[in-house]
């Protein structure tokens, strides 16, 4: 049962495969797309004796050219330093225009592999194959590409889309279970911005994606992407209806930068910042107390935080939020849900109602 899904963008589209063993068709998908005159696998270190041996030998089964880079694990590879070795490997092995890099793992390597090829010869084509749930379902589609700069996280990078993604949910096996959990908010995110179904599909089988339960899994992720695919075909540069995709993430963003990305995993820190969103558009009374206990509920079943931690007052994380990337002109834009499965964009809010659900989220 492998899943295609097609994301329509104004000058190309791309195919998503979503399915249970298809590691071993990359080739066979490649080639359909494209025949590249060399292909660079950039490959997260955890992950190489697993999966890269799969991947190099079915490009090798087409006949391609394949070279292999490893990045070490961790978000400290997303830097110029991770970079410039890929842009010296490409170099050093005469990659041209016509050459293609593969991202082979999670979050990390899709968006360092992903802006290097964004920015080698001015870019060249690349492929997302993520091996972890946060990546599978929001990263690795819609080609947004960065690494972090040392005064923020992706600060230097580029909309950079891949040739095809290919999702095999075996590779979710050599995941850590609280990393599937992290992984999990993207996709309970995407239930509460436009897709009950999907809010009700985790609800209800909650134990068997954490089993891992590959019939789900294909499910699940397919809607996942389909829905962030609409989205992005919609509004690919973020001018506005890409915005829905950061419910939770000013807050949680803002988590992350005090607690110096060291406490949570990303979708820890976003799982409290949809709290305290939900809490906010309570308050507003555009949003019920009911839903917003739905909501929490998930959260804690899923094992995921929910409560900003006493130690971070509600002043330092609202001037923290201030900071983020994605305020523009001091204008915050709040994504507010208003039903599960509805949000709204808001830019009007006072800080004294942000601070005052913050603390209601302790
Ligand atoms: N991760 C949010 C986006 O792709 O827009």
């Amino acid at each position: 049962m492998t899943n295609i899904l097609h994301l329509k963008l104004k000058d190309h589209t791309y195919p998503i495969y979503v399915g249970k063993d298809i590691l071993h068709q990359i080739g066979e998908y490649l080639i359909k797309e494209f025949i590249p005159s060399k292909v660079l696998v950039v490959n997260d270190a955890s992950i190489i004796e697993r999966y890269t041996p799969i991947v190099k030998d079915s490009l090798a089964e087409q006949g391609l050219d394949v070279n292999s880079l490893v990045i070490p694990s961790g978000e400290e590879s997303k830097s110029l330093n991770q970079f410039s070795r890929i842009l010296d490997t490409l170099i050093e092995n005469q990659f041209d225009r016509n050459s293609i890099v593969i991202a082979l793992g999670g979050g990390v390597v899709g968006d360092l592999a992903g802006f290097a090829s964004a920015v080698y010869m001015r870019g060249i084509p690349f492929i997302q194959i993520p091996t972890t749930l946060q990546a599978q379902v929001d990263a690795s589609v819609g080609g947004k590409t960065a690494i972090n700069h040392t005064k923020g996280k992706n600060l230097i990078g580029a909309f950079h889309q891949p040739k095809l993604v290919l999702i095999d949910v075996n590779t979710l096996e050599s995941l850590p279970e609280m990393d599937l959990r992290a992984g999990l908010i993207e996709v309970i995110k995407m239930g509460v911005i436009r897709d009950e179904p999907l809010f009700k599909l985790v609800e209800e089988h909650l134990d068997d994606i954490i089993a891992l339960d590959e019939k789900i899994l294909v499910e699940m992720i397919t809607q996942a992407c389909a829905g962030k695919a609409e989205i992005v075909s919609k509004d690919e540069k973020e001018s506005r209806l890409r915005m829905v995709l950061n419910y939770g993430h000013t807050f949680g963003h803002a988590l992350e930068a005090i607690t110096e990305y060291k406490k949570y995993r990303h979708g820890e820190a976003i799982a409290i910042g949809m709290n305290c969103a939900a809490r906010l558009a309570v308050n507003l009374d555009i949003f019920t107390e009911s839903d917003f206990q739905r909501q929490n509920t998930l959260l804690k079943h899923a094992k995921l935080p929910g409560t900003v931690p006493k130690e971070i007052s509600s002043e330092q994380l609202c001037t923290a939020m201030y900071h983020d990337k994605k305020v523009i002109d001091s204008t915050m834009r709040l994504i507010l849900p208003t039903r599960i499965g509805e949000v709204v964009i808001r830019n009007d809010i006072p800080e004294s109602m942000i601070k005052d659900a913050i603390i209601q989220c302790y």
